[in-house]
């Protein structure tokens, strides 16, 4: 295990397009970065990319898996009296199948909700006094719906597409109900639609979209740069899109199962 650097800002998904360009990023900018990684290989691929870029740069690995609560808890261990600086909670799926974690958790909502939930709430004590968290959300939010019945969703219930923007839309009323509830700046950004890994839907049609959708896409590092703007802001609990700090709309505000899961995914997550 790598040893941790005081007041590092934490990067999960650090591996992938986004996680990788934010790394790189915020290593330019001087801050220590802490890469969470699943994958440790392709995470120390990232970190060589990332130092060859900026020498010297402070960037520890360490193992996450976020379909895993006994994995989010073993990293949370690992960090805790570190006194993160900032959590860039970035890494998401998209699977285009049902399956369960370990945990009998379905794997969308497992990974993009309440891994991030439990990891977030487990460094609550850990974090620095002027710490800061961003969660990356998406623009399918406008689309969801979500019920009580969140975290107990069966293969009958799974669409690839709108189990990822119920899983984002559950991570962005997480976000409202952490501003609400603790002191830290609790920030949110929309990336808009980035050539990444992400968007590969694994259907037949991918080829296609590579040749025609992909080159009008964001480049990874324009995707993260309003994660990277909130990270470093003054402001708690607005969105960053694009080159904007936008107010949340109120009608997600005004949801009324924010309290309701804020509880739910406390006693499913264990806490
Ligand atoms: N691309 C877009 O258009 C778009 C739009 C809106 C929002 N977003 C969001 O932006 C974020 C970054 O996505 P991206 O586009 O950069 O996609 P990406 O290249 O596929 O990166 C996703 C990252 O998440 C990690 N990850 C996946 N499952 C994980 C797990 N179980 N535990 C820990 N890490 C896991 C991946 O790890 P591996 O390297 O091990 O696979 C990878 O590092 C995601 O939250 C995504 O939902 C993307």
């Amino acid at each position: 295990m790598e040893e941790i650097i005081p007041g590092s800002i934490i990067v999960t998904g650090a591996s992938g397009s986004m996680g990788k360009a934010a790394v790189e990023a915020l290593a330019r900018k001087g801050r220590s970065v802490t890469m969470a990684c699943r994958n440790l290989e392709k995470g120390e691929a990232a970190r060589r990319d990332v130092l060859a870029k900026v020498p010297g740069a402070a960037i520890r690995l360490l193992p996450l898996d976020l379909g895993s609560l006994r994995s989010v808890r073993a990293f949370a261990a690992a960090v805790a009296g570190s006194a993160p600086s900032g959590l860039l909670n970035n890494a998401g799926t998209m699977p285009p199948r049902f399956s369960l974690t370990e945990d009998g958790l379905e794997q969308t909502v497992a990974v993009n909700y309440a891994g991030p939930y439990l990891l977030t709430r487990l460094l609550l004590d850990s974090f620095a006094p002027s710490a800061s968290i961003v969660n990356v959300v998406s623009l399918t939010v406008r689309y969801a719906r979500i019920d009580r019945g969140l975290l107990e969703k069966g293969p009958e219930d799974f669409h690839q597409l709108r189990t990822y923007a119920t899983s984002k839309l559950a991570l962005m009323l997480f976000s409202i109900e952490l501003a609400r509830r603790t002191s830290l700046r609790v920030n949110m950004s929309d990336p808009g639609i980035v050539n990444s890994n992400m968007i590969d839907l694994g259907r037949w049609f991918d080829p296609l979209a590579d040749a025609l959708f992909k080159p009008l896409c964001k480049r990874p590092e324009q995707g993260i740069a309003p994660a990277i703007s909130a990270l470093e802001s003054p402001q708690t609990m607005k969105l960053f899109k694009r080159d904007k700090c936008l107010d949340i709309p109120a009608r997600f505000l005004d949801n009324p199962l924010a309290g309701y899961l804020w509880e739910e995914t406390a006693r499913r997550t264990g806490l």
